[in-house]
């Protein structure tokens, strides 16, 4: 085998340095040449072509001129040619979506191309569609990168959510989606649509793993309530909404909208800039799903053996303050503490959509796409 490369590679030394310097019109037979060097070592295995700068040449020449045929993915996986990730990056980023997804399934061939792939996506602007690429290619590598984003919760909902969708996808991505949401890293926000989508996957056996690790509200009457995709394109009353956001929905016990309303969880005003309607009807039917640090739900029993639950306020030698549901801070000296123990329940009441009804929920949703960051 050594000997067999050692004379091939003497043979295209012949071939390639005999013409120096080729005037334009030997262009063809230069691409001839190419394309026979690059034949001959395409068939053997574990010859470094790099080794020799000539041949090295040729591949290379060979590959460009290859470009934007079906050649040219075949050239750059066997070849693995340095520099070639900025090239198919600009690919991946591009119009072209059928170029983008060879490009991805390239790129991650590649060390280099696996380090462009983690730099787009920690861009705000490129990450987005880059994750839709992985969800289209949906290989193995592909779906490594999707259960990141999935898990990932420092990133906007659009992004984790595009990645569960790429993901259920594939059998091999519908079978990572179980296994995160069994040892719960999936991000809670994406629960009820990583749900809703496995329902419908072809694989009774994924159907059934995913009623079990990733439940789906009910409605009051326990009917299923529609998928969460499919509530999202429900529109409501924006009237409507308000008055029970007001009133029976008991929302604004806890939240403040422009300054209506108790101090308990986050204020609305602006809730329409930041969540989608699909993260909305998610903070609503599946609130536990993702507790923000802020507000992490505690239990203090007391000496009496009161239980008391509510928002730690703050927490001192001398005492705990609790807001409890009612938005009335509590304050309990530590002698009287018995335990203090946080609760992986929101103090945000679970099933509100049960009081408000499903086109109660709907119209709340709408009212509260309405709360626009002003100016
Ligand atoms: C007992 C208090 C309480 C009630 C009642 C309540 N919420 Fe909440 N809500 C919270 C808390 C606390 C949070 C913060 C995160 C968490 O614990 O889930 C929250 C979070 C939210 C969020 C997500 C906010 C964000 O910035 O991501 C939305 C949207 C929301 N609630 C809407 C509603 C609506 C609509 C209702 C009425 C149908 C309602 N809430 C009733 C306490 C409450």
């Amino acid at each position: 085998m050594k000997l067999h490369a050692l004379i091939l590679t003497v043979g295209f030394l012949y071939l390639l340095t005999a013409p120096s310097s080729l005037p334009a019109a030997d262009n063809a037979a230069q691409a001839r040449r190419d394309a026979i060097v690059v034949r001959a070592i395409e068939r053997i295995d574990g010859y470094d072509y790099r080794s020799d700068p000539a041949v090295a040449e040729a591949v290379m020449r060979q590959i460009r001129r290859s470009e934007g045929t079906p050649e040219f993915m075949k050239l750059v996986k066997r070849f693995k040619p340095d520099g070639i990730e900025s090239q198919l990056t600009v690919a991946l980023v591009g119009d072209d979506r059928s170029a983008a997804v060879e490009s991805a399934e390239l790129l991650l061939e590649l060390d280099a191309g696996r380090r462009e792939i983690r730099n787009l996506l920690a861009s705000p602007d490129q990450a987005r569609g880059v994750i839709e690429t992985l969800g289209l290619l949906g290989n193995g590598r592909a779906n490594h990168f999707l259960s990141e984003v999935a898990t990932d919760a420092e990133r906007p909902y659009d992004q984790r959510r595009a990645a569960v969708a790429g993901l259920a996808r594939t059998k091999d991505g519908e079978k990572r989606l179980i296994d995160l949401a069994t040892e719960k890293t999936l991000v809670g926000d994406t629960v009820l649509i990583a749900g809703a989508l496995l329902a419908r996957s072809k694989d009774g056996g994924i159907r059934k793993a995913a009623a079990n690790v990733l439940p789906q509200p009910a409605q009051k009457d326990s009917q299923p309530l529609p998928p969460i995709d499919e509530l999202a394109k429900m529109t409501g009353d924006v009237a409507a909404g308000e008055k029970l956001f007001r009133g029976a929905g008991t929302c604004a016990n806890c939240h403040i909208v422009n300054d209506y309303g108790k101090d308990v969880g986050p204020n609305l005003s602006e809730i329409g800039t930041k969540l989608s309607r699909e993260a909305m009807l998610t903070a609503v039917l599946a609130p536990s799903a993702g507790i923000s640090h802020n507000y992490e739900n505690f239990s203090v029993l007391t000496e009496e053996g009161q239980v008391i639950t509510g928002l730690k306020i703050s927490q001192t030698d001398d005492e705990v303050v609790i807001r409890t549901a009612d938005a009335i801070n509590r304050k309990i000296p530590s002698e009287d503490v018995v335990t203090i123990k946080k609760s992986d329940k929101s103090i945000m009441p679970e099933n509100l959509h049960h009081i408000t009804g499903r086109q109660g929920l709907i119209d709340i949703v709408e009212y509260m796409m309405t709360l626009k960051k002003k100016g």
